[in-house]
């Protein structure tokens, strides 16, 4: 049923320069669940100054009528299709207003504009304005926006939108009639409309120029205590922006709504965010230190949008990295700048070595500026996110602090106010800094992991050290020739009980690079993992523990650890194939014995490197993902180390006595290295005591949530007793109960299918909700592994059903739930017919345009 005629890719190369544009948009709403009433008016204008035909997208909408300056036109002046409203003979400059009727009940897409438990409100990027109006609906398209919303009082007493209020009056029925206008042109996506009844938690930040703004958070009933933390990181990202790149917030209000029903994080809309309320609501005892930390960090994203997104705006989307790249990095800076720099770039890190190079290795492959669109909405992905973000840091790290700062400033000084692209942002980068940056922009065109593989050589009569490099990149889905691209690769060389720093530049597809040093050095490659590439070389363990206790930079201390259990998994893998027991190195244990008998300063990097990485980190080095051997092989490491290090794990512990809850850097990271030894406690008999305490006695979600976490990864027998205790203590508070459904989902034994019925039939669960189907299924993809890819197919078909299910839902949902399905080609044999025949039947289907991209695109 899948009609590919219908079904039409855009492409990059086709853009064209609108022919009309819309200077001023007045909107009116009259609210009403079933009902609304929508009077657009537009000032259109033709570029050319010549009439023509105006053509508007709009989906599912039911127009009521059309008047051009004033005049009603009758039905056989223009023409409606399923996507577009077709004006031909438009004048090159005239007055349209269209009576539209929308169903905000019915919208169970979450686009366009939606109730979220009985309030209303929008989403409108990427293409979900055309969902409440026919519109130029195109980002370079930028227009005024007046908005009036008329609802009643009593039951919606906030009516919010873009921009500054400038009326609110109670007419004579009981409703209220607001106007709120928005000074700055912007692009049909930014729209935002916001109605419902809400506690608001308010308070104000003074501008370095001394501009008073006033900040409203609106939250559900009940909810203020828990939005003082989001209002804090607000401000602090207010003045980072202005610390570090000068940069003022330009309205007298800045609102987040925070809803339950999203489909994703966040949204920037001018002036009025709205948040996924995951995302804005936090306290002690209901949210962990991670969910503060992501708060503060989209909360910052979203704010950093103003200018990167708002004030300058992307052209087209397939230049979204444009500003999803630089604003994810200028996140990532200001999160790095309020805790530690070396912890958040492993984040990072892993967030690159895992799903992203996972995509690119995808039938999904794309550069961070796709080339071809089917549904936009796909392409809100890693690659355009975070390895944009990468793309961004490289220019960096070739620039430097200032010279990127430079970059920065002419960007804003040419282009503020405007629609631009990708180039327009490395020409501005090149031009502040008078460097040729053409090379470096084809990270922009060329999708892919490159491959970098070192040699070395030293000479000893000489006293050189050589290093060879080669960089390669495989052909993707997308794409099949390669070039090389410009690398910049940090090197430490650890000689004499020094580090000295390099920052090499790699142009060519081979290149060698000579040193002076007195004695053979050990080269810490790719510190501060400084392109996002596979690197390839042969250290040695010693070499490996050595650069883990002297490098530098903490990455690339981590980075060794990593390494080393990379080559732990092999090793045992061959062994478990011989059916030979293998036993983990005695200079690796000893490592550990010495970490955890003498903690490092930094207790947080100390947890990290006594981690084990996880499932995703190792399947990311293999063509063919041996998924149970993997999860046998990293299961058998932990318990070798607990059982081997049971005193160490248990003194450790015990030496980190929980101080009363506070959301702060030495706090946090002294909870995390607990976790990490607790974790390892639930793998020996006797912890029972210890693991109850911690649940019990604890005064906050982290310690608590940190519990049913090591029971569930060791399959602890307490576990079932303390999620039920979890469950009845949550049972009223969705966002806490969504760990419960994650951790239940993710328990990696096959009584897990029962529980996922269990789950989706439980009072709290909502299949109209993505949080608490991402809750569910999202985890067991991503944390159960070993159901998921259980031997019977079982795993792939209650995804594949779910995914089916949720098309005719919320398609955005379902296109993201399929992804682990569309990788079929990395499993074995058998794992792969299964696949293939659960993503044939689903082509089969009437898909939805998001999941007709990804499907077919998989089965090519
Ligand atoms: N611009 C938003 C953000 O990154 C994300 C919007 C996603 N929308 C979508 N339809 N996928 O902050
Ligand atoms: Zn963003």
């Amino acid at each position: 049923m899948s009609e590919l005629s219908s079904r039409q890719a855009k492409k990059l190369s086709d853009y064209k320069a609108p022919e009309f544009t819309i200077t001023d948009v007045e909107l009116s709403f009259e609210l009403s669940p079933e009902a609304t009433a929508l009077t657009a008016v537009y000032q259109v204008v033709s570029a050319s100054g010549k009439a023509g035909t105006l053509i508007l997208d709009g989906q599912e909408l039911k127009l009521l009528s059309v008047s051009l300056d004033g005049q009603l036109l009758n039905a056989d002046s223009y023409q409606v299709t399923a996507e577009q409203l077709i004006l031909p003979g438009m004048p090159a400059k005239a007055q349209l207003e269209l009576k539209i009727e929308l169903n905000p009940k019915a919208n169970t897409a979450l686009e366009g504009l939606y109730l979220s438990n009985g309030a209303y409100c929008t989403q409108c990027e990427a293409e979900g304005f055309r969902r409440i109006s026919y519109y130029l609906d195109r980002p370079d398209v930028l227009a005024r926006f007046t908005t009036h919303i008329i609802a009643d009082d009593n039951t919606y007493p906030a009516l919010l939108s873009n921009g500054n209020l400038v009326s609110s009056t109670l007419l004579p029925d009981g409703r209220r009639h607001v106007t709120w206008v928005d000074p700055f042109p912007k692009p049909s996506y930014l729209f935002a409309l916001v109605a419902g009844d809400f506690d608001c938690l308010k308070g104000s930040y003074t501008t370095g120029s001394g501009r008073e703004v006033a900040l409203e958070f609106y939250v559900d009933k009940g909810n203020k205590q828990r939005a003082h933390f989001a209002l804090e990181s607000l401000k602090r990202a207010m003045l980072w922006d202005e610390q570090s790149f000068g940069l003022e917030y330009d309205l007298d209000v800045y609102m987040v709504v925070a809803v339950d029903f999203f489909n994703m994080g966040a949204m920037e809309n001018k002036g009025l965010n709205v948040f996924n309320s995951k995302y804005v609501l936090a306290d002690q005892s209901s949210a962990t230190d991670t969910d503060f930390f992501n708060i503060e960090s989209i909360i910052g994203h979203e704010y950093f949008h103003n200018w990167t997104g708002n004030r300058v705006t992307c052209r087209d989307w397939f230049q979204l990295s444009l500003k999803e790249g630089l604003t994810v990095f200028r996140d990532q800076q200001f999160s790095a700048d309020m805790g530690s720099a070396t912890l958040n770039r492993i984040d990072a890190v892993k967030t690159i070595r895992t799903a992203q190079f996972a995509e690119d290795a995808g039938p999904m492959a794309h550069p961070i500026r796709p080339q071809q669109v089917l549904e936009m909405n796909n392409f809100y992905t890693v690659t355009v996110y975070d390895k944009g973000a990468e793309v961004i840091r490289m220019l960096h790290t070739l620039l430097g602090q200032a010279g990127f700062r430079k970059g920065m400033d002419l960007y804003f000084k040419r282009h503020d106010g405007q629609a631009v692209t990708c180039d327009d942002f490395v020409s501005a980068m090149q031009d502040a800094n008078g460097r040729d940056l053409t090379l470096f922009s084809r990270w922009y065109q060329q999708s892919g992991t490159p491959q970098l593989k070192v040699h070395s050589h030293y000479d000893a009569k000489k006293r050189e050290f050589k290093l060879l490099m080669q960089q390669h990149t495989a052909g993707t889905a997308d794409q099949a020739e390669k070039l090389p691209l410009l690398l910049p690769v940090r090197l430490e060389l650890l000689a004499e009980g020094k580090s000295y720093p390099y920052l090499l530049e790699m142009t060519e597809a081979e290149q060698e690079f000579t040193f002076a040093v007195s004695q053979k050095p050990i080269p810490v490659l790719l510190a501060d993992f400084s392109a996002p590439v596979k690197l390839h070389y042969q250290y040695q363990m010693d070499e490996l523990l050595l650069i883990a206790r002297d490098a530098k930079d903490g990455v690339a201390r981590w980075d060794a650890i990593q390494q080393l259990w990379q080559m732990q998994v092999i090793a045992a893998i061959d062994a478990k194939n011989t059916g030979a027991e293998y036993l983990l190195p005695g200079e690796l244990l000893e490592f550990y014995r010495q970490l955890l008998a003498k903690p490092l300063e930094d207790l947080a990097f100390t947890a990290e490197l006594l981690t084990v990485p996880g499932y995703d980190m190792v399947a990311e080095q293999f063509d063919e993902i041996p998924v149970q051997d993997l999860v046998w092989v990293l299961q058998n490491f932990q318990q070798q180390l607990a059982t081997k290090l049971v005193e160490q794990w248990r003194l450790c512990y015990k030496s980190l006595h929980p101080a009363a809850y506070q959301y702060q850097e030495q706090h946090v990271a002294k909870r995390a290295l607990r976790s990490v030894c607790l974790q390892y406690l639930a793998f020996v008999v006797g912890s029972d005591e210890l693991l109850r305490q911690q649940y019990q006695h604890s005064d906050n979600m982290t310690d608590q949530l940190a519990v049913l976490r090591s029971c569930r990864t060791a399959s602890h027998p307490l576990f079932a007793e303390l999620m039920a205790d979890f469950e009845q203590r949550w049972n009223n508070d969705v966002l806490v109960l969504d760990k419960w459904f994650s951790l239940s989902a993710s328990y990696p034994q096959s009584s897990v299918f029962d529980t996922l019925e269990q789950l989706t039939a439980h009072p709290q669960f909502s299949w109209q909700n993505p949080n608490r189907v991402r809750a569910v299924f999202g985890a067991f993809y991503q944390q159960n592994p070993q159901m998921f890819h259980s031997a019977d197919g079982k795993g792939y078909q209650v995804l594949a059903d779910v995914v089916l299910k949720m098309d005719s839902i919320n398609p955005q949902v379902a296109a993201r739930l399929v992804t682990p399905l569309l990788s079929w080609k990395r499993y074995q044999a058998q794992s792969q017919l299964q696949l293939k025949s659960v993503l044939q039947t689903m082509l089969a289907k009437d898909l939805s345009d998001d999941l007709y991209e990804k499907v077919s695109k998989s089965l090519n």
